[in-house]
């Protein structure tokens, strides 16, 4: 899982894309998988989990506070749970490497917990913000110590009884929802999360379809979520969707390389998600679902999209939660539509994997597209679909999306891109190169 050398990849103009793919599983629903059947009592088996490095490292943490965690030859994996309240106290740190999701919502699982655990990451996740957590956490009776700023390393020194609580998100977070809620797993009573915009809720989702006792009602457009601990898990079958956030790099491939057109199987399109294809849509896309069906309490359908003329729009800030990680891959559509695109609220980007309003600015203009960078978004003048200059050297900042939107940016340059380093891809989307390749040499 530790990366050492960078890995550069040049990414150029490329012919039409056509074919059907498949991309891996959600990251967000593979985490909670993994977490939830740890949790249960029993052998749950997850179909389709995405094995890519930051759902490894909740892997990994699960299986160092006591439950089995096995991988099939035939890729299904396996978890016997330890039972709510069961969690051992692991012997060593937990190694999160890039991963947010995993910090955050494992945190609110120590938190509840009789024990102890050390968080650490790599460079770009000892930046990140923890005192988001750390205040619901807290208040349910935790104990943290940080680096200066609430920052990794981290150690959580959990409460068995917690103390339920009511907590209204000042920012809208899944993951800090999600880590009061697992908190409240095992807290005795209702925690209660007051959550006034709202963010993706697989959690909800998988805790209710694990047999927790959730409820969610929405009053003025506010949801309040209530979970109520002490529960008992019961093991569950999980099929995995495709993760959308994945599949926006392909989809968008396919919308600003002339004459293309491709499928792709399979893939969650849960409304707290799928934000990017409506803003796409907004700006003139051919984007169409087909089969749409649910799996195991997700909507999914097959998506295909087509080569389109883009034009730029004023890209409503109220959507941003239901496409907050797909914005780089929609500035580099931005960058090929005709006219102006602007994006605006969008602070909380600056704390993603890397400030994303400012690397792909800086990425984007390197690359010869013109942009201005606002507090809190971008705004993107469109080459009316000419191919932008390329060439040069942009920095993926050990962000994974910035990589793939770069690489993607490449394909509809004069000439190649070269990413300075596209090691990072790992952590969501394995296998991503060879994809784009397979959809562009036929
Ligand atoms: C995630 C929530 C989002 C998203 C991240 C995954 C999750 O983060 O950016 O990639 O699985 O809950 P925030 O909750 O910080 O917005």
């Amino acid at each position: 899982m530790m990366r050492t050398a960078p890995c550069p990849q040049l990414f150029g103009p490329s012919g039409p894309l056509g074919g059907i793919v498949r991309v891996p599983g959600d990251k967000s629903i593979s985490h909670r998988a993994l977490m939830l059947a740890a949790l249960a009592v029993g052998t749950s088996r997850i179909e389709g989990l995405l094995e890519g490095e930051d759902v490894l490292a909740t892997a990994a943490a699960m299986r160092a506070m006591g439950a089995e965690v096995v991988r099939g030859a035939d890729g299904v994996w396996t978890v016997d749970g330890v039972g709510v309240g069961g969690l051992m106290q692991p012997e060593q740190a937990l190694e999160m490497g890039n991963s947010g999701t995993s910090t955050r919502l494992l945190a609110g699982l120590v938190a509840s917990h009789p024990i102890t655990a050390t968080f650490t990451g790599d460079a770009s996740l000892s930046h990140r913000p923890m005192g988001r957590i750390i205040e619901p956490l807290s208040a349910m009776g935790a104990d943290f110590t940080t680096s200066p700023g609430g920052r990794l390393p981290m150690t959580v020194r959990g409460l068995a009884p917690a103390i339920p609580t009511t907590y209204r998100l000042p920012v809208a977070s899944a993951q800090v929802k999600s880590a009061i809620l697992l908190a409240g797993l095992n807290a005795p009573g209702i925690t209660r999360v007051i959550e006034p915009v709202p963010t993706r809720d697989h959690s909800e989702r998988m805790l209710a379809g694990f047999g927790a006792k959730l409820t969610v009602e929405t009053i003025e457009g506010v949801r309040h979520i209530a979970i109520t601990g002490e529960a008992a898990l019961r093991p569950q079958q999980i099929v995995v969707p495709a993760d959308p956030s994945s599949a926006a790099f392909p989809a968008v491939a396919a919308l600003i390389v002339p004459g293309s057109a491709i499928v792709i199987e399979n893939v969650g399109i849960n409304p707290t998600r799928a934000g990017l294809f409506d803003a796409l849509r907004m700006m003139g896309a051919d984007i169409t679902f087909t089969n749409q069906r649910d799996v195991g309490g997700e909507p999914v359908a097959d998506i295909t999209v087509r080569h389109t003329p883009l034009r730029g729009v004023e890209v409503p800030p109220e959507i941003a939660p239901s496409m907050i990680d797909e914005y780089p891959i929609l500035f580099v559509a931005a960058a090929l539509a005709e006219g102006r695109t602007v994006m605006r609220g969008l602070a909380e980007l600056r704390v993603k994997e890397s400030d994303r309003i400012a690397v792909m600015a800086e990425g984007l203009r390197t690359i010869g597209a013109r942009v201005e960078e606002l507090e809190d978004g971008l705004i993107v003048e469109g080459s009316g679909g000419e191919p932008l200059a390329g060439g040069g050297t942009v920095a993926s900042h050990l962000d994974h999306r910035i990589a793939m939107s770069l690489a993607v940016a490449g394909l509809a340059a004069r000439k190649a891109v070269t990413i300075d380093d596209f090691s990072p891809v790992d952590t969501s989307f394995p296998g991503f190169a060879a994809l784009l390749s397979g959809l562009t040499n036929r």
